[in-house]
């Protein structure tokens, strides 16, 4: 199982419509066997499938009860190959509480968590709060990759030094095979500011750029209040395509990384 975070700092990003729909084109156009990890309280991605409930267990339990097994907390989508790990504002409080909580390693609680499902898996795409906390820095420490989706604005770049020095702090100090995959421009709109972002994100070496961007579409709004992925609401809108060909360059960016890393090892 590969585990990818989606992260950045900024809200309204896309980061919950990118792992939604990654995951859910990885799981029904490539057959792969997909876990959705939603780590944001505000339960976005588990909306969108339909999984958002405070009757049910959810990621809170696998972060404060030592007991809890995955297996009975991942709920199965509509969608064959997908599941989902669902949160809700619970993960709020369960945040201050694992800071309280000395007695077990605070960091790995997910990673660990995950171990137990490993087999089970082929990719867990984790999405994540736009915030450095507890939780968040599980879902790091549980990730082989990164990816950062950047919408272009004024504010665009925000962020993106703290995010990055944070990394660079997980790597150095519980998870040294961390790999930032990439950024991605998302809701890309035809313009001089986006046009411009591009090209400046595409000088920095630190930011390695997916040559694929997400088109703005206002399908993507709509597929949010019909809870269904894109790609079930709108087959062929830019957003769809863009998603499409996203996973082809992320499949294949994931490929070229673990032969060399064969080859090295
Ligand atoms: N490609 C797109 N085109 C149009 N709207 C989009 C697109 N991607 C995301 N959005 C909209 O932007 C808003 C924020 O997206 P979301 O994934 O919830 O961001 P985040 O998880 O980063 O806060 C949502 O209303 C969503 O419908
Ligand atoms: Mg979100």
């Amino acid at each position: 199982m590969k585990t990818i975070s989606i992260i950045n700092l900024k809200g309204g990003v896309a980061k919950t419509i990118s792992a939604a729909n990654t995951a859910h084109i990885l799981a029904t156009v490539h057959h792969k066997k997909v876990l959705l990890v939603d780590n944001d309280k505000q339960g976005n991605a588990s909306k969108l499938f339909g999984l958002h409930s405070y009757d049910d267990m959810s990621i809170t339990d696998v972060l404060t009860n030592r007991s809890a097994r995955l297996v009975d907390i991942i709920r199965p989508t509509q969608f064959a190959g997908l599941d989902l790990l669902p949160a809700n504002m619970t993960l709020l409080q369960a945040n201050l509480q694992i800071m309280l909580d000395t007695a077990r390693q605070r960091e790995t609680r997910l990673k660990k968590a995950l171990q137990t499902i490993f087999g089970q898996y082929d990719y867990c795409i984790i999405d994540n709060a736009p915030d450095i906390n507890i939780s968040v820095i599980n879902a790091l420490a549980a990730s082989d990759y990164v990816l950062i989706p950047i919408k272009v604005d004024n504010f665009a770049f925000d962020g993106l030094k703290e995010l990055k020095e944070q990394l660079d702090n997980t790597r150095e100090e519980i998870n040294p095979d961390l790999c930032l995959l990439g950024c991605f421009v998302t809701c890309y709109q035809n313009n001089e500011v986006n046009q411009q972002g591009e090209e400046w994100l595409r000088t920095q070496a630190d930011y390695p750029l997916f040559d694929t961007h997400i088109r703005r579409t206002e399908k993507v709004d709509e597929s949010t209040f019909a809870s269904t992925p894109i790609m079930v609401y709108s087959r062929r809108c830019g957003a769809t395509l863009d998603y499409l060909k996203f996973a082809d360059e992320l499949l294949s960016r994931i490929d070229v990384l673990s032969n060399s890393d064969k080859k090295e090892g």
